[in-house]
């Protein structure tokens, strides 16, 4: 066995890993990814599928993550070289790190347009009565400025920056402890307000109502791909926080933790923005702008609105940060681990790399038409949308399938198991089976099978 590594860092105890972790899945992707695309893939059905690929795929794969990282105390690619020694498995965390190296390069823009509406809150610039279009208006205003978008996504990279040189218990898990839990408390208060608006009964309709109709391979692919997102799989995120998690903790327990909540807030968001939405008249379909544009209109029915709104995206952002620290700590933790480069340093660096290559992401939303996609465009979406797709979709999904086969036939899910039993306190369990049953089987077909259709239908988004 590979001895505890202390010069590491390790999480300090199981309430500041279940945190930190749950810090790390729960962000845009449940707030503004989830809803957005439930809304493109017509609600109900997708819902249901998602839910589904949380308990099929999500869970089992987080906890092969968990426990690659916890055995193999590395980073992504130095985890692979630990535990499959000279073979080809250390470039499926390589290609983890270009992937997350790719998400934060999108995810970092949005996280900058929280910032600006936080900024826009404090200013009172919501007024009151404010319409669906009006607001829209306003949305669009903001992302296609390109000075304002660059710089908004400039402050987050500092931000990030900021907490990854500090490295792992001084930062994320101090920041995750406090912040995770007064998100949770915001959000319930709105979802009360949202479902005693009156389009909560449409808006609840189109999120639950299942259709069967709508089941389309593009739905079932954005599924698989938000589950992932939601909860930091397939590039070795996961592997990188558990790399930091004590030997003695309870490790399914953290898995299972972290997956309930993450999936109970991206449920919330939906009950608190479908109602908002239909009361205002707005496009359910109406693309990444969705909660940008419909929360405004929720704010301003409540007494003392201005104080939830600046609480709300202050929250945002602070979910959208413990998210991207996670990311920008993958790319991090391996090139300080493999190479024995300063963090701080490296974290200036792949900070600054990765503002640059998220320029044109910023550009893409109005600013420079060549890279918003549709008509006009050199692209079939904008450039934003692209990148979240081909990597938050297809590259954590197949990253996720490398993942699986990789525990599932090559470290083994007995090891596997034998990591996981650590700090759980019970040597057999009924799950074990269960889990190693979809870790070799359905994770890996159900994938396959979902390209196999992709590429025989030609529908690729
Ligand atoms: N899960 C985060 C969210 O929902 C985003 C995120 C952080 C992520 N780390 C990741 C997504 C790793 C994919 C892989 O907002």
């Amino acid at each position: 066995m590979i001895p505890e590594n202390q010069q590491r860092g390790n999480f300090g105890g199981k309430v500041g890993f279940i945190l930190a972790a749950a810090g790390s899945a729960i962000g845009l992707g449940n707030i503004w990814r989830f809803p957005y695309t439930a809304g493109e893939h017509g609600g109900g059905a997708f819902v249901l599928v998602y839910l589904a690929f949380v308990v099929l795929v999500g869970i089992p794969v987080l906890l092969a993550e968990l426990s690659i990282g916890r055995a193999s105390q590395r980073n992504p690619v130095g985890a692979f070289r630990v535990l499959a020694p000279r073979t080809w498995w250390p470039a499926v965390g390589a290609l983890g790190v270009v992937t997350g190296f790719a998400i934060l390069a999108f995810y970092s823009v949005v996280a900058g347009w929280t910032v600006g509406y936080l900024v826009k809150a404090m200013r009172g610039d919501f007024a009151a009565g404010i319409t669906a279009s009006e607001s829209a208006a306003q949305f669009q205003a903001l992302i296609g400025n390109p000075g304002l978008a660059i710089a908004l996504t400039a402050v987050f990279m500092v931000l990030t920056v900021g907490v990854i040189q500090f490295g792992v218990g001084e930062g994320i898990e101090r920041f995750s402890k406090v912040l995770m839990p007064a998100f949770f408390v915001l959000l319930l208060l709105l979802a009360g307000r949202s479902l005693t608006l009156p389009g909560a009964g449409a808006g609840l309709r189109f999120l639950f109502h299942f259709d069967p109709s709508q089941l389309t391979i593009p739905v079932i692919m954005g599924a698989l791909g938000q589950a992932l997102f939601s909860l930091s799989l397939g590039m070795g995120c996961m592997i990188t926080y558990g790399s930091y998690l004590p030997r003695r903790e309870n490790l399914p327990f953290a898995a299972v933790s972290v997956a309930f909540f993450d999936t109970l807030i991206a449920l919330l968001a939906g009950i608190i923005i479908f109602p908002a939405l239909f009361t205002a008249g707005a496009d359910p379909a109406g693309g990444a702008g969705l909660v940008f544009i419909a929360m405004p209109t929720v704010f301003d029915s409540l007494p003392a609105g201005q104080l939830f709104a600046v609480a709300f995206y202050a929250l945002l952002a602070i979910a959208a940060l413990t998210s991207t620290i996670s990311l920008l700590e993958v790319v991090v933790a391996y090139f300080v681990d493999e190479k024995g480069w300063p963090r701080a340093a490296v974290a200036w660096g792949i900070g600054f790399l990765c503002f640059l290559l998220a320029i044109p992401s910023a550009l893409s939303q109005g600013a420079v038409p060549a890279l918003s996609g549709g008509e006009g465009s050199l692209l079939p979406l904008s450039f934003l949308d692209l990148n979240n797709i081909l990597f938050g979709n297809y590259g954590l999904t197949f990253g996720s399938l490398l993942i699986s086969l990789f525990v599932g036939w090559k470290w083994g899910t007995r090891a596997a198991l034998e990591e996981m039993k650590r700090g759980a306190g019970t040597d057999r369990a009924w799950w074990h089976a269960a889990w190693a049953f979809l870790v070799r089987f359905v994770c890996p077909v159900a994938i396959v099978l979902i390209f196999v259709f992709i590429l025989w239908t030609g529908e690729y988004f």
